[in-house]
């Protein structure tokens, strides 16, 4: 039932305990993005899943958004939306704040990047509390944006993340423990 490519694409992502702090096992995307089969099939999952969806934007999360996002929207012919954290976009911005396990974080949109009624994809790699995902969600409505789905390659179900984006379909390939 599970799509074939699933498993190798899961195989090529390297699990690094205890980074960047004791007790994480850090899911790292780099080792995906070595193995060109794998990062193929892994663009491909989610461009068939987006085409003929009538998606005119996918907006991708620094950082790790920024690799998987733009390939996505170039083969649904899509726009990218970078979404920055503070201070990084050179235009008028809206801003979001979101709290983190300690402090908070903000993700910054450029005004006029978006138009009311766009339909959107909202692309990172993981979701673990799903604050991020909730923050980028937030700046598209805000800007009148539809926001479809959010797409990541791993989900972290013990952090219940998925339970903070207010009902919203969230699309994964695979879930980590
Ligand atoms: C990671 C990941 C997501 C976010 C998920 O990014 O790439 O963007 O955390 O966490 P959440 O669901 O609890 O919000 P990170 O904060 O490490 O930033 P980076 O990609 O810029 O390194």
């Amino acid at each position: 039932e599970q799509d074939p490519r699933i498993p190798r694409i899961a195989s090529s992502i390297r699990v690094v305990p205890d980074f960047p702090k004791k007790g994480i096992m850090f899911q790292d995307i780099t080792t995906l993005l070595l193995d060109p089969k794998a990062f193929k099939d892994t663009v491909d999952l989610f461009v068939e899943r987006y085409t003929g969806r009538d998606i005119s934007v996918v907006a991708g999360v620094e950082a790790r958004g920024f690799i998987f996002g733009p390939p996505i929207a170039l083969a649904i012919g899509a726009k990218f939306i970078p979404l920055r954290k503070p201070r990084k976009l050179p235009g008028e911005v809206i801003s979001e704040n979101y709290v983190l396990e300690y402090g908070t974080d903000c993700l910054e949109m450029h005004i006029g990047a978006v138009q009311p009624g766009e339909r959107a994809l909202v692309v990172d790699d993981l979701i673990a509390t799903g604050g991020t995902l909730c923050a980028a969600m937030s700046l598209l409505e805000r800007a009148g944006a539809e926001v479809v789905e959010c797409a990541c390659v791993i989900e972290l179900p013990e952090l219940k993340g998925r339970e903070r984006l207010n009902g919203k379909p969230l699309f994964i390939l695979m879930e980590s423990h």
